[in-house]
């Protein structure tokens, strides 16, 4: 059984709602059990700049219900560097923080990983992230509430299309993974989603063209995953113009509206749960895992596995979604 008389929390990469419920959870178990916890601002970049303070019970108060993340995040340079670690490392120390519970994406637990290593530091993750995309856990810190903004949005969008008998394109985040644009599909009853798992976005565009969208319906959504390297659903938008004009098609870009909100009540109970998991996991000796949610019990994940990018959208979503929108 381990013994700490001092944890450090931070927040890194992008914000997701749910972050303040994890960080509460973390702060009023920890103390709870006699440790005291530290939180560090802006991520990683905090523990190089020493921007920590000790938090409190009354600190955490009044944030369950808030979006975004009151300990700040950032994505940090100085941390990507040996150097950068170091100076992170003998802050830590000089804070007489003993463990850390870093509530990330894969890059945050991937830095975590690495320190761990370096340093001999205990790390426990916590996914946090809009995107889903961490193996291990069948579900992230604000995937929820991001997916619920989402069809909120396509209801939305959904009037206008009717009325003016369009096509909607509709870009949603979830960086490499199309698990937001998929869900987001199903559940906003959209007719497409165009991810990056499946084949190419050319090939899915083309096969939703010929399914004949236009025989029995007069106006279509179609989600797409934002897509760095290719364009996403602006560049969709001018691919349609060229090669299937007659389409009187509109992209609506989502955007960082996805990350913003009050969480939802699952997104709140999966970080109070996760949160409490990473002070009893730190206790039971665990480092180097993510705390996930399988089939609602919590499991330890190895970071190894957690960050390793095979998280897979199920195949037969795809399938069912064709089904569901004749
Ligand atoms: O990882 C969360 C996420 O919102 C992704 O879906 C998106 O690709 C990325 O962050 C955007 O990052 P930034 O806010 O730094 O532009």
């Amino acid at each position: 059984m381990g013994t700490f008389n001092c944890i450090g929390v931070l927040t890194s990469g992008g914000d997701a709602p749910g972050m303040n419920a994890a960080i509460r959870a973390v702060t009023r178990a920890a103390i709870s059990k006699g440790i005291r916890v530290k939180g560090i601002f802006r991520g990683y970049k905090g523990l190089v700049t020493n921007e920590i303070s000790e938090l409190y019970s009354d600190s955490v108060s009044n944030i369950i219900q808030r979006g975004g993340t009151i300990l700040k995040t950032a994505r940090c340079a100085e941390f990507m560097t040996p150097e950068g670690r170091q100076v992170a490392y003998d802050n830590m120390v000089k804070e007489g923080i003993e463990a850390l519970v870093v509530i990330g994406g894969d890059g945050s637990l991937t830095g975590a990983r690495i320190f761990a290593q370096e340093f001999n530091v205990p790390c426990i993750g916590l996914p946090g992230t809009i995107d889903n995309d961490l193996f291990g856990t069948d579900t992230t810190i604000g995937y929820d509430t991001a997916l619920n903004t989402i069809v909120e949005a396509i209801d939305k969008i959904r009037d206008t299309a009717t009325s003016h008998e369009r096509l909607f394109f509709i870009e949603v985040m979830g960086r490499d993974a199309g698990f937001l644009a998929l869900n987001g599909a199903i559940a906003g009853g959209a007719e497409a989603a165009i991810i990056p798992e499946y084949i190419t976005e050319e090939d899915q565009l083309e096969e939703f063209i010929k399914r004949g969208f236009r025989k029995s319906k007069n106006s279509s959504i179609v989600l797409v995953a934002e897509s760095k390297s290719k364009g996403g659903a602006l560049d969709i938008v001018e691919r349609m113009k060229k090669d299937f004009p007659g389409y009187d098609a509109r992209v609506s870009i989502l955007g960082h509206l996805q990350r913003g909100g009050s969480p939802t009540a699952h997104d709140r109970i999966i970080a109070s749960r996760m949160g409490a998991a990473a002070v009893d996991a730190l206790l039971e000796d665990q480092r180097n895992v993510m705390i996930g949610i399988v089939r609602d019990e919590i499991v330890y994940v190895p970071f190894t596995r957690a960050i390793k990018n095979d998280k897979q959208v199920k195949p037969e979503l795809i399938d069912m979604l064709r089904q569901l929108c004749i």
